[in-house]
């Protein structure tokens, strides 16, 4: 496996791979890497001839207070697992080479509407910093697929249509969540939990399906269940930021006779902040 830290050396990596009309792929991360991500680089190998890995802490994305330098980095660890999931290339820059510029100074790239509901709301400006990080990342990189994990519901729709906005040559494929054995999501955060939290956490799968059901049975009184499921997170020692019923397709409030819906829960637990999603359809 290659490791590049700079631009220019990715680019000239890449474009030696297109002259040979190889097939890449990107996969984003912010490293720290766990199955769920690891899955990814396994689905992308399927998709492309060539696999590139990027590892980069966005500072773009993190308010302030949040957990921007406390983040884990774990660079060689991260190598060693790419290599045996068979990546070909790990980008890995630092943050003076994707902004050479001050923040303040930044283009940026804005999803207006879906950036501002759910987790945009509780943390204003992360998506814009996602945006803009990935479209960045598209631009180095060029790939002909990029895979990203449903987990980040509202991330992967918010990279969608950024693509579909600015026309951006990249097929987008979505990768369903990869949870532990009791439940939960995998995910980077899960490492700031005790173990006393550790084990109240799958809760919030727990919930989301007993309001999977709940729907599936025909109920449709969705501040109803959202309420309930609220209390429930709480009871088990949560603090939910947001518990919503949406409509898949764009997140939007749905009216009692949508088909096609998605849970979205966000819940403070200890130091972490935990998202986690559930897509029903109802037939
Ligand atoms: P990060 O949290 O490192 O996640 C990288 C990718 O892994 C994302 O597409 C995310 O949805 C996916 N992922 C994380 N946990 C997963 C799980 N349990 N199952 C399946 N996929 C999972 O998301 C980011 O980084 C950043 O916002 C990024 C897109 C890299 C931009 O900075």
């Amino acid at each position: 496996m290659i490791t590049l830290e700079q631009i220019e050396q990715l680019r000239a990596q890449v474009s030696g791979w297109r002259k040979e009309g190889q097939r890449i792929a990107l996969v984003p991360t912010m490293g720290n890497l766990h199955v769920g991500h690891l899955k990814l680089v396994e689905h992308a190998r399927q998709l492309a001839d060539r696999v590139m890995v990027s590892i980069f802490v966005n500072p773009l994305q993190f308010g302030q207070g949040e957990d921007f330098d406390s983040y884990p980095r774990t660079l060689d660890e991260d190598s060693r697992k790419l290599e045996a999931y068979a990546a070909d290339l790990l980008f890995a820059p630092t943050v003076s080479e994707v902004y050479p510029r001050p923040q303040a100074e930044q283009t940026k790239v804005e999803v207006p509407g879906l950036s501002s509901i759910l987790c945009g709301q509780s943390r204003p400006g992360h998506f814009a910093g996602v945006a803009t990080v990935v479209c960045k990342l598209f631009n180095m990189t060029q790939p002909d697929v990029a895979v990203f994990g449903e987990k980040d519901f509202q991330q992967l729709m918010v990279i969608r249509r950024m693509v579909e906005d600015l026309q951006i040559p990249v097929e987008i494929e979505g990768m369903a969540t990869v949870r532990e054995a009791d439940g939960l999501a995998m995910s980077s955060r899960n490492g700031y939990l005790t173990s006393a939290e550790r084990a109240r956490a799958p809760t919030i799968f727990r919930v989301l399906n007993q309001t999977a059901e709940a729907l599936l049975a025909g109920e449709s009184d969705f501040p109803a269940l959202q309420r309930s499921a609220c209390s429930e997170l709480e009871s088990a020692g949560l603090r939910p930021d947001y518990y919503q019923i949406r409509r898949a397709q764009d997140l939007q409030p749905p009216n009692s006779t949508e088909k096609a819906l998605v849970i979205l829960a966000a819940a403070y637990l200890g130091n972490a902040r935990l998202i986690d999603n559930k897509t029903v359809t109802i037939s």
